[in-house]
């Protein structure tokens, strides 16, 4: 059967720490793995699609797929006959003929499912408006390297609490038995069918989940604080007074040394950026010693390295 992984939970709690085991071993010994390259590795091409923007994810699957003896076939938005032209499933038959593993960033999560359900091959969610599960592992990657495991750690996420970021926090986090504490406005909180997913992965786990509007709350002594950008990928506001309304109903859930001194002193922050300094975090908690943000950048090398490697292993 074909492995895809298309949100958090399509990795078991055990299959995640498996991952993230083979992410830290790939870390010390970059080029171990030939998965797409040697003797009986079969096809090298891996179709890289792009319908937003991206620095991050795109250079390290790009790097991943060259250091693991592949070639990375990177598709921008436009550059091809999907969404437009052709149907995602039409694609999705065309591409598993030709290629080891498709790797997509799109809006609809249906789409993502659609070119999963058509294809032989591994697919791999790059971000989607639901989730955006390769950062994650690469967020639980850099928790394990600073705290030493994650099972039992209180992770907290403040800000615009309704968007990919926050779901894949929930549901990564209570995978690994994190207590998971997300805090945002009112109405822009993650959805029931989210939160009833995270508690149902959560009682076979030993983590929890605390929604809730008070910072201060979702703060007190957690040892991760996350937050992300106020206005993600596809809501850009083009009306100034539109989105000051906005900011100023973030405004309390910004990360900040105010923020910082509720949480535990060891705590660790990461953004998995682009970052607005200002905003949604501080510049002097963004530069400062309790920022993992840039070693969390590097892991998403080392996690979707192996997390190609597993997909192709198990499919
Ligand atoms: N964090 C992240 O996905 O970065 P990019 O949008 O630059 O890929």
């Amino acid at each position: 059967m074909t492995r895809h992984f298309l949100v958090d939970t399509d990795l078991s709690p055990a299959e995640q720490a498996e991952v993230l085991d083979l992410a830290l071993e790939l870390k010390n010994s970059p080029y171990s793995r030939g998965t797409y390259s040697g003797e009986g590795a079969g096809r090298k091409t891996v179709a890289v699609i792009f319908d937003k923007t991206s620095t991050r994810t795109r250079v390290s699957f790009a790097t991943g797929i060259a250091d693991l003896g592949g070639v990375p076939l990177i598709m921008g938005a436009g550059e091809s006959q999907l969404g437009h032209k052709e149907s995602v499933t039409d694609t999705a038959m065309v591409l598993e003929r030709m290629v080891a593993t498709i790797v997509w960033r799109t809006y609809a999560q249906a789409d993502l499912e659609e070119m999963a359900a058509s294809s032989t091959v591994p697919v791999i969610n790059a971000l989607s408006d639901d989730y955006h599960p390769c950062q994650l592992l690469a967020d639980l990657m850099t928790i394990r390297e600073h705290k030493g495991e994650l099972k039992g750690l209180t992770m907290t996420y403040l800000g615009d609490a309704a968007n990919n970021m926050a779901n894949s926090y929930l549901l990564a986090g209570v995978t690994a038995g994190m207590h998971v504490r997300i805090a945002g406005p009112e109405g822009y909180l993650p959805e029931p069918r989210i939160v009833d997913a995270a508690k149902e992965r959560a009682a076979g786990t030993g983590g929890s989940v605390l929604i809730t509007t008070d910072p201060a709350e979702a703060l007190q002594g957690a040892d991760v604080v996350a937050t992300d950008t106020w206005v993600s990928m596809g809501q850009e506001i083009e009306d100034q007074e539109v989105k000051s309304a906005r900011f100023a109903l973030f405004r309390s859930y910004a990360v900040d040394s105010a923020a910082m001194a509720r949480a535990a002193p060891d705590a660790v922050v990461l953004h998995c950026l682009p970052a607005y300094r200002g905003y949604e975090i501080a510049a002097d908690v963004i530069d400062g010693p309790q920022s993992a943000v840039w070693d969390e950048a590097e892991n998403r090398l080392h996690a979707q390295k192996a997390l190609m490697v597993w997909l192709m292993e198990r499919s």
